[in-house]
């Protein structure tokens, strides 16, 4: 595994982290999901993603992890990076969702205890919330490292100018946000648009979730679409109605590519975002260790020729 430093900071991770948003839920299988962290840990995976709300049930991929770090992981606590965030609906009533104080600092409370941490190494703000004054959350999250409940901040689907903003605020208190994460992946390109110039001037690291589209930038549909996939056993995210006959023929196309460049379509999306120097990590998600050895073989081949950058773009043009 190679490993990027984090925007201006000290801190690096590992060109492919792990994310827990699917695959770690109570109805998931444990002795699956533990294949998987060990999987990628033994592979260099040095970073683990998490949210409070990652389940279902909202919680239990949290629960799940703290278990897998009971039972052996922790014994490596200092040799990896565990992120966690708030941002989005976690409990009934007026305080588990936003961005307010109150919600902050309860959800870390309970992510810790969840987890069975003493702290986080990274906590984000999960969103913008614009029913919170933006000096309320940015103060929550600088208060949450003075009092030692995590390393570092990030910022997840911020717009850039409140992005920014809670930069400087942050500066204003000499601590400095780490890393800003958004969905990025070859059908999803938002952050070349918007991001680049933001992450340049902050001097920020940048995480890409969804790097394979939920799936659909691997081989998973290019054959009809799979009982246990993502697309029928959740849905709620990545509808089946989206992957239309126009959307397989792209993706039939990228995997020739991805063949003549000796790499599974997975493998070939994610070198395909470690091309790019703004690109410290990816989070991948996976659903079982398989996948994971598929995904992290990505790394062997992270350059591309125009003409492959070319054709690619070509394929996705409209
Ligand atoms: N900040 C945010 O708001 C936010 C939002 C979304 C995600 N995230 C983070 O990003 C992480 C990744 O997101 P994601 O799960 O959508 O990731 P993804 O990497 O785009 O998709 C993962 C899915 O792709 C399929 N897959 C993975 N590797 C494969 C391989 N080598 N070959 C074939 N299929 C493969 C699996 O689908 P099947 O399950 O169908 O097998 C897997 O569940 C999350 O876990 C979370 O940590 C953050």
């Amino acid at each position: 595994m190679d490993y990027r430093f984090c925007g201006a900071s000290g801190l690096q991770l590992p060109l492919i982290s792990l994310g827990m948003w699917h695959n770690f839920g109570d109805n998931d299988s444990y002795s699956v999901m533990k294949d998987i962290v060990w999987t990628a840990f033994d592979k260099g995976v040095t970073h683990f993603d998490l949210a409070n709300n990652y389940g279902p049930l909202p919680g239990s991929a949290e629960t799940n992890f703290g278990r897998i770090l009971s039972e052996g992981l922790n014994t490596h606590r200092d040799e990896i990076i565990v992120s966690s965030k708030a941002g989005h609906l976690m409990w009934d009533g007026p305080y588990g969702d936003g961005g307010s104080r109150k919600y902050l600092m309860a959800s870390i409370n309970q992510s810790l205890k969840r987890t069975g941490l003493e702290y986080f190494d990274i906590f984000y703000s999960h969103r913008y919330c614009p029913d919170t004054p933006l000096e309320e959350t940015v103060q929550a999250l600088i208060d949450i490292v003075k009092q030692g409940k995590a390393l570092y901040i990030g910022l997840s689907k911020y717009p850039v100018d409140k992005a920014e903003e809670a930069c400087r605020m942050m500066r204003e208190q000499h601590v400095r946000c780490l890393i800003y994460q958004d969905r990025y992946n070859m059908l999803s390109r938002k952050p070349e648009e918007a991001h680049i110039d933001f992450l340049e001037r902050e001097r920020l690291g940048f995480i890409a979730f969804s790097p394979l589209a939920q799936g659909l930038l691997t081989n998973r549909y290019l054959n009809g679409i799979p009982q246990d996939s993502r697309a029928i056993k959740s849905g709620v995210f990545l509808h089946r109605e989206d992957i239309t006959p126009e959307l397989i023929q792209k993706l039939t196309e990228l995997n020739g590519l991805a063949a003549e460049r000796g790499q599974s379509l997975a493998q070939m999306s994610l070198s395909w975002l470690l091309a790019k120097k703004t690109v410290t990590s990816v989070i991948a998600g996976a659903s079982s260790a398989a996948q994971m050895d598929d995904s992290l073989k990505a790394i062997d081949n992270i350059s591309f020729s125009d003409e492959e950058l070319k054709r690619i773009d070509s394929i996705l043009a409209d």
